[in-house]
């Protein structure tokens, strides 16, 4: 039965009407009924409907026009139009317009009944495609953070896995890279999300009063201090404070923070007693930390409080296969224009997978932005994008490596990866012609292809 299938029918014919509206609930259809198309539009203010038949010639309002209307408003359902002797060629229009299918009036036996049910099977298509999209979405994007890379997949497993302790995280990255999107991600979904997630950034507040933002203050503490000030460890309280640009927090600051995670208590400025926290703290920076430690500057205890459990972020240029699903995403973000969705050309997206992405994500999100701005007829071109991209300033492999660490396999790797991303440019994606120019077998490059996460 269709128990909570909700049809509407739309004819002048009284009679038809009633005829249709016993037939249809016979069929265990909830069956609502118009008279032209004007009071069908009526009930489409009021209710969603699964399918909708409409008789074509009728006073008032016919049947076209209330298909125009309909579709203009958006209405999901498929709507079915009915056609007399006469008007079949209206159906046809209809049909071009956007309506569903439709039947010729008088109807032969079964005949609604066999439209329904084909209609039906579309409806559940249609609804399997978009949870199979929905699906393949999800598998990419973890909290908003999208990426399909082998690298960041594993971000998202280990975020995963530490969400809902209370575990110290240390987040490491590239300016850029989405080190504060990680640190949201940690707090959201992870078991803390109901209670409040507190970022602070060490770098922008100058250092006599970074001490009295995070713990805060008693009346009279210093001479500003007129009345007391909870300190952001404590507005975080049961959730997530996030120390942005760690490796900006002055040295004799850093002790008192090392205190209050190993003691879980903090001390107002100017208070004599203490008071328990609950507090789980993800720091990120983009310096390098341990080498800051080597130089002095980051104090070594501190540095390993905060680094129970380290987060790398790769930068872009590690994992160009995200950039086509980031571009994806931002176009959707910023280029969705009176004419839909604005589309990159490959020439364009060539372009962008082609650059060393200095700034990370966040440039890549700038560069989209503005060349939804520029494009036209919802086209990004090549034009759309800034000079410097376009005359593509890629990062030699050895000047990536230099940077990153001396291991002469992962110089290896970073060169084999981007012979092989040069291969493949080049041959427009055939594997075959790629391997022979690399002067590797077939097999061994769709190992390696698949070791580089690269499709
Ligand atoms: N994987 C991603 N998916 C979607 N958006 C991303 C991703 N990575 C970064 N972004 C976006 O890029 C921008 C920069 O990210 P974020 O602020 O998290 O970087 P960051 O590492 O903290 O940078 P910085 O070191 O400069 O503070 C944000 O707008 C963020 O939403
Ligand atoms: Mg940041």
């Amino acid at each position: 039965m269709n128990s909570n299938q909700h049809i509407l029918v739309i004819d002048d014919e009284e009679n038809l009407r009633h005829m249709l509206s016993v037939m249809l609930a016979r069929q265990g259809y909830r069956v609502d009924v118009a008279a032209d198309g004007k009071s069908g539009l009526i009930c489409l203010l009021n209710n969603v409907y699964d399918y909708i038949l409409c008789d074509i010639r009728m006073p008032e309002m016919d049947g076209k026009t209330f298909l125009t209307h309909a579709l203009e408003e958006h209405v999901s359902a498929p709507i079915i139009m009915m056609s007399a002797y006469g008007s079949v060629e209206t159906a046809v229009e209809c049909m071009k317009l956007g309506a569903y299918d439709f039947i010729s009036k008088p109807f032969k036996k079964d005949e609604i009944a066999i439209v329904l049910k084909k209609a039906e099977e579309r409806e559940r298509l249609k609804e399997e495609n978009s949870q199979l999209r929905d699906v393949a979405a999800g598998q990419f994007s973890y909290s908003g953070i999208i990426s399909r890379s082998a690298a960041m997949q594993e971000i998202f497993s280990q975020i995963r896995k530490v969400a809902d302790l209370k575990t110290t995280i240390l987040v490491l990255g590239e300016s850029g890279t989405g080190k504060e999107l990680v640190a949201r991600a940690l707090h959201q979904t992870g078991c803390r999300s109901q209670k409040p997630f507190v970022a602070v950034n060490c770098g922008a507040i100058p250092e006599n009063l970074l001490e009295s933002e995070l713990f805060g203050h008693v009346r009279g503490a210093f001479t500003d201090a007129s009345s007391d000030k909870a300190g952001l460890f404590e507005q975080a309280d049961g959730g997530t404070l996030f120390l942005d640009e760690i490796g900006e927090m002055p040295l004799a600051l850093q002790v008192k923070l090392l205190r209050v995670l190993q003691e879980n208590e903090i001390r107002k400025i100017g208070a004599s007693v203490s008071k328990t926290v609950d507090v789980r703290v993800v720091s990120a920076t983009s310096r390098d930390l341990s080498g800051d430690v080597g130089l002095g500057r980051f104090r070594e205890d501190l540095y390993f409080r905060l680094n129970v459990f380290c987060l790398q972020l790769p930068p872009l240029r590690y994992r160009v296969e995200d950039i086509p699903l980031l571009a994806e995403h931002f176009v959707k973000r910023y280029g969705n224009d009176k004419d839909g969705l604005v589309r990159v050309e490959p020439d364009a997206l060539r372009c962008l997978m082609a650059y060393r992405w200095p700034g990370n994500v966040r440039e890549l999100e700038n560069v989209v932005e503005r060349a939804c701005i520029l494009c036209e007829r919802g086209l990004i071109t090549t034009a759309c994008l800034p000079l410097s991209l376009r005359q593509s300033d890629k990062a030699s492999p050895i000047e990536m490596v230099a940077d990153e660490n001396l291991s002469i396999k992962k110089a290896e790797d970073i060169i084999e990866r981007e012979l092989i991303g040069k291969a493949l440019s080049k041959t427009g994606g055939n594997r075959t012609q790629a391997a022979k120019i690399l002067e590797i077998s077939l097999r061994s490059l769709l190992y390696k292809l698949k070791e580089y996460g690269i499709e």
